[in-house]
């Protein structure tokens, strides 16, 4: 557990100290566009026995490592791992995504939602983290997880994935009292469960806030962002050099860079419909930001990928007055199963060689 960590680009970035390099790592790195996940999967059977297989999700974790050049390794599992602790009974249909047994949709449903204990109904996922430290060894550090209160709600109250979210868009109009006690549940629950995965060996944490990009603006101020920064002051994480970072990370959250950027949180993880340069203007270095290359971008030719992640660290430079310091890259939002390996390939090294200092 106490190796010295051989590769500190991304936590050195998150404080926003110098780097001989911008660190580089790729949300959904593990998944179905490489053979070799496909393969463990095969084997497997289904998505959750692997998640809940620390071994198997080991293994996974450490699949992209073996073919990239990243900076950092992110544990295998996936947010709605908490709303099936607290009972939900989470399944996946092929094709469909992921789907709940039981939605929270009354008064009643929320009164009954309690934090699941760390250790016994997700012990799987700590022991996922005590392994992969150890599998590590050092070489990168190891990013920890959690969805964010509003994202995992919309699961739990739509029972799914959704196109319109009017079932919890109708209980923020209708009934938000509801809303705020499961809202409120699930921010100590996420709390409860980021200081687990830091007590486990996880060294950075991110918050998924995937769906905030969905709330109007007055919204997204009720429902998301208060819940955000109470996970950022709340969440104990150490002090000075050794305080365990914590990455805000929201699809659709340009609107709200200026309250992220004061939210306590280390990092803010953009999309792609926002400069750079804007994003790293409006936040004046208050926090380190991540992002944020389109991820269709690795559909592109080689040469292409190379030109806009050229255009994506000169772009956060700019904002900076010329520094590439408090940047880490990474696509504004995860990788799809018909992506090609090699592309991945050409785009990490690509970071390392235009950002070289
Ligand atoms: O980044 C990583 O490599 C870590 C692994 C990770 C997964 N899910 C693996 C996964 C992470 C960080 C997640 C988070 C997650 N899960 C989010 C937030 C992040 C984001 O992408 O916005 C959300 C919204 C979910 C819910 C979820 N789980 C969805 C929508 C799906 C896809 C369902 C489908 O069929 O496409 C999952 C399943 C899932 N989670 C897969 C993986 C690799 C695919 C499982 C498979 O079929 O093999």
């Amino acid at each position: 557990m106490s190796t010295p960590l051989q590769n500190d680009r991304l936590l050195r970035a998150l404080k926003r100290q110098p780097v001989d390099r911008t660190p580089v790592w790729l949300m959904r790195q593990a998944g179905r566009y490489l053979p070799e996940y496909r393969a463990t999967r095969a084997a497997a059977g289904s998505f959750l026995g692997m998640a809940k297989n620390p071994e198997v999700a080991c293994e996974i974790t450490l699949q992209p490592l073996r073919r990239f050049d990243l900076d950092a390794a992110i544990l295998f599992s996936d947010i709605l791992t908490v709303p099936d602790a607290m009972g939900l009974g989470l399944y996946f249909v092929d094709g469909e995504g992921p789907k709940f047994e039981r939605t929270v949709r009354s008064a009643a449903d929320a009164e009954k939602l309690a934090v699941p204990d760390m250790e016994t109904e997700l012990r799987y996922v700590m022991d996922a983290i005590r392994l992969i430290r150890s599998e590590l060894d050092g070489k990168v550090p190891l990013i920890g997880f959690s969805g964010s209160p509003w994202t995992l709600a919309c699961y739990m109250v739509e029972g799914g994935g959704s196109k319109d979210y009017a079932r919890i868009k109708a209980m923020a109009l209708n009934d938000p009292a509801t809303l705020h006690k499961l809202l409120s549940v699930n921010t100590d629950a996420v709390i409860a469960y980021l200081s687990a995965q830091r007590a486990a060996g996880a060294q950075a944490l991110q918050v998924f806030d995937t769906w905030g990009g969905v709330l109007s603006p007055a919204m997204y101020r009720e429902f998301s962002l208060p819940y955000l920064t109470r996970i950022a002051r709340e969440l104990e994480r150490g002090d000075g050099d050794d305080r365990t970072p914590l990455i805000l990370f929201g699809k659709g959250n340009a609107a709200h860079l200026e309250a992220l950027a004061g939210s306590g949180a280390e990092g803010v993880g953009v999309d792609w419909l926002v400069e750079l340069s804007e994003a790293r203007r409006r936040t004046g270095g208050k926090v380190a930001l991540q992002g944020n290359l389109d991820p269709a971008v690795l559909y592109g030719s080689p040469e292409a990928i190379r030109n806009q992640v050229r255009l994506t660290l000169d772009s956060y430079a700019e904002g900076a007055g010329g520094s590439r310091d408090g940047h880490v890259f990474n696509l504004g939002h995860g990788m799809s199963p018909d992506m090609n390996p090699d592309h991945v390939a050409v785009l990490v090294d690509a970071v390392h060689e235009f950002s070289a200092r």
